[in-house]
């Protein structure tokens, strides 16, 4: 089969002539080039994908490096490890040399040596991953297929390559249930069962390769399908025994994601699969997934907040009075406690502080209470911080004002 009709057609202009550049200079140099991966398998499916990875047999970095010469693209990063990023205008692309790999004990990175296209297809995850169209002139467009993923596509069916695939590396499962998931797409049968069977394999992985998969997923168009057939499987628990993927985790995530002006969605995700879990269970979780300090700070403040949440619940709380009680937390968690909470007043005033109280600021700062006669020290600070409750309660309105409410205040005290 010949993709060369796809390639023209679906790829952008910029991004054709860069492939078409670097074809050109492979045969320069006499290499072989060809794409690989996710973007074949999305060619073949017609879904639209930038992110291009391409296999050199022979160097990448030097063929690279010849296409930055001509001037047309920027050179990245190149990597002793035979890898190179190329850039052009704003799109970038990924050059491999073809590798082999073997993995000296399950869950370890793998050792890598240079090797042909067949080396570097047969070490993928699943077929429908590891096909490959040859750039060369005299074949330019051919799929390069041996391990059968175009049927795999046509059947709509996810196969490993070898048994061993989910032992070797574990993330398979997480990655195999994202595509199931992403295209509606079913496990072949023995697929199906070794996935089941290397489940505990998943505590050979780090912690960072566990949080980069969750990463990943929530990415995804649809994040609730893949957690909630992780937790089906079994996957979540083994992750974290009280990690649920049910009902409530995906409509709360379906929530998240038509947010408006939906900020730091990932992050938000986390804060909401973590959210029925005890504080000691938040504390295993972010241990095990070695979560940076931001977002465990993110995670820890969901769980403070969900026990605070009777506070908010009064419906007679003054914006001052909501300030107040949520001024020191992250705002990822505060939107996690509005999307989960079942009370009404509650989250009006958790969504008042998100989209209003937090931005109210004074109109006078320090350098002008000084102009107007009032000194720097603890009372100034006293005075600012009067002004600033008395803006968030609507009693003071312009500059005017506030300056009378300063100047009253500062003589009272
Ligand atoms: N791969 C693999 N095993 C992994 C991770 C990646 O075999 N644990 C291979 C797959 O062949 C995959 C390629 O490396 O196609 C690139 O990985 P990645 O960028 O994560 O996947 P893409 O297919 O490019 O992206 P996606 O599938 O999410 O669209």
């Amino acid at each position: 089969m010949n993709l060369a009709r796809q390639i023209e057609q679906y790829l952008p202009q910029p991004l054709l002539e860069l492939v078409k550049n670097i074809s050109g200079q492979a045969a320069k140099q006499g290499q072989r080039v060809y794409l690989v991966g996710g973007i074949v398998r999305d060619l073949l499916l017609g879904y639209p994908n930038f992110d291009l990875d391409l296999v050199v047999e022979g160097d990448a970095v030097k063929l690279a490096q010849q296409v930055a010469k001509t001037g047309q693209a920027k050179l990245l990063a190149h990597h002793r490890f035979g890898t190179a990023k190329l850039r052009y205008e704003n799109f970038s692309l990924d050059l491999a040399t073809a590798r082999k790999e073997t993995y000296a004990r399950p869950g370890a990175l793998p050792a890598v040596t240079p090797g042909t296209l067949n080396d570097d297809l047969i070490r993928r995850d699943f077929s429908i991953n590891a096909m490959a169209i040859s750039l060369a002139a005299k074949d330019y467009g051919n799929l390069i297929d041996p391990h059968h993923g175009k049927t795999d596509l046509e059947h709509r069916l996810i196969r490993i390559l070898h048994p061993g695939s989910f032992s070797d590396d574990a993330t398979r499962i997480l990655r195999g249930v994202c595509y199931e998931q992403r295209f509606g797409f079913e496990f072949e049968a023995e697929t199906a069962r070794l996935l089941k069977r290397d489940i505990p394999m998943l505590d050979t992985i780090s912690g960072d390769r566990i949080r980069h998969e969750l990463e990943h997923i929530f990415e995804e168009k649809r994040p609730e399908l893949v957690i909630k057939r992780l937790g089906e499987l079994g996957v979540l628990r083994r992750i974290n025994p009280a990690l649920k993927g049910d009902d409530w985790i995906a409509e709360a995530f379906d929530k998240a994601r038509r947010l408006k002006k939906p900020t730091q969605l990932p992050s938000l995700y986390f804060c909401l699969l973590v959210y029925s879990l005890s504080e000691k269970e938040i504390e295993q979780f972010l241990a095990r997934l070695n979560i940076p300090a931001k977002l465990s700070r993110a995670m820890r403040d969901t769980l403070r907040l969900k026990t605070r949440l009777p506070l908010l619940d009064k419906p007679s709380l003054k914006p001052s009075e909501i300030y107040h009680l949520l001024q020191e937390y992250e705002p990822v968690a505060i939107q996690a406690n509005a999307l989960a909470t079942e009370s009404p007043t509650a989250r009006r005033h958790l969504q008042l502080f998100l989209t209003k109280l937090r931005y109210v600021r004074t109109s006078l700062d320090g350098e002008e209470l000084k102009r107007l006669g009032i000194p720097p020290g603890p009372e100034m600070g006293k005075v600012l911080q009067a002004l600033h409750k008395a803006k968030l309660d609507g009693e003071v309105r312009t500059r005017a004002n506030e300056k009378k409410l300063a100047l009253s205040l500062w003589r009272k005290l």
